[in-house]
């Protein structure tokens, strides 16, 4: 049987436009959260590659991040923040945050007066990591996770959950004050001009 060349060429076209639909279809889901043991998320390699949020300098509602100890040349501690760059995309067109997004807190310490800074804060090392994750499986749909401290930082960390999430006060603290959903929109300068366009902010926003 001969196929005739045009008829060849259009189901080579589809093939191509079918596998290059999947491929970004993965490519949207590749950089959301990684569940190993059930619930434990994978604390993402590669987030220093993703889209930078802002940092807060000194921002303390958690003390154990970045809190020098007395009489040394460490400043305010840093918050850095990350989110997976496919849920940015979506953010960006819908000022929503879609099921799968992830974000990084990333607490760094600082210094002063080092190389030729005299004035000032830079970062240096890292004091602690904890990510939010929009998660459609969980009641209220957001889980918090904490991947350590100081120089330990977790490969992997359970969201938390009962006590422990009550002594943290995550939610509580997120849900009440927070501008869009779960998230601090309302610091991150660029987010929040998509979001009052949007109309996405809660209101007294
Ligand atoms: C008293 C309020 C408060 C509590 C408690 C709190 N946070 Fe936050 N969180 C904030 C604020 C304010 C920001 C914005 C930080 C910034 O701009 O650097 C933030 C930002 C974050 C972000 C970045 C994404 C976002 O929501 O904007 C993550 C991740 C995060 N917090 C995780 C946690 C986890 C995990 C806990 C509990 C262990 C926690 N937070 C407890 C106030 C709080």
């Amino acid at each position: 049987m001969s196929i005739k060349p045009w008829l060849f060429m259009v189901s080579t076209l589809c093939g191509i436009t079918l596998a290059m639909q999947a491929g970004a279809q993965q490519s949207s889901s590749q950089d959301g959260p990684r569940f190993t043991k059930g619930n434990a998320l994978v604390r993402p390699a590669d987030y220093r590659e993703w889209i930078f949020l802002s940092s807060g300098i000194g921002m303390s509602y958690d003390p154990a991040v970045g809190d020098p100890p007395a009489g040394s040349p460490a400043g305010p501690g840093f918050g850095n923040v990350f989110v997976n760059p496919s849920s940015y995309r979506s953010f960006m067109k819908t000022g929503k945050w879609p099921n799968g997004t992830v974000f990084i807190l990333e607490g760094r310490r600082s210094s002063t007066v080092g190389s030729i800074n005299k004035n000032g804060w830079f970062q240096t090392e890292l004091a602690g990591m904890e990510a939010l994750v929009k998660d459609s499986r969980l009641p209220d749909g957001w889980a918090f996770y904490l991947f350590g401290r100081g120089g330990t930082i977790r490969e992997t960390a359970e969201p938390l959950a009962g006590e422990e999430l009550k002594r943290a006060q995550c939610s509580d603290c997120h849900s009440k004050n927070a501008a869009v959903e779960m998230s601090f929109v309302q610091f991150y300068p660029t987010l929040l001009e998509v979001a009052r366009q949007k109309g996405t902010l809660k209101a007294g926003f």
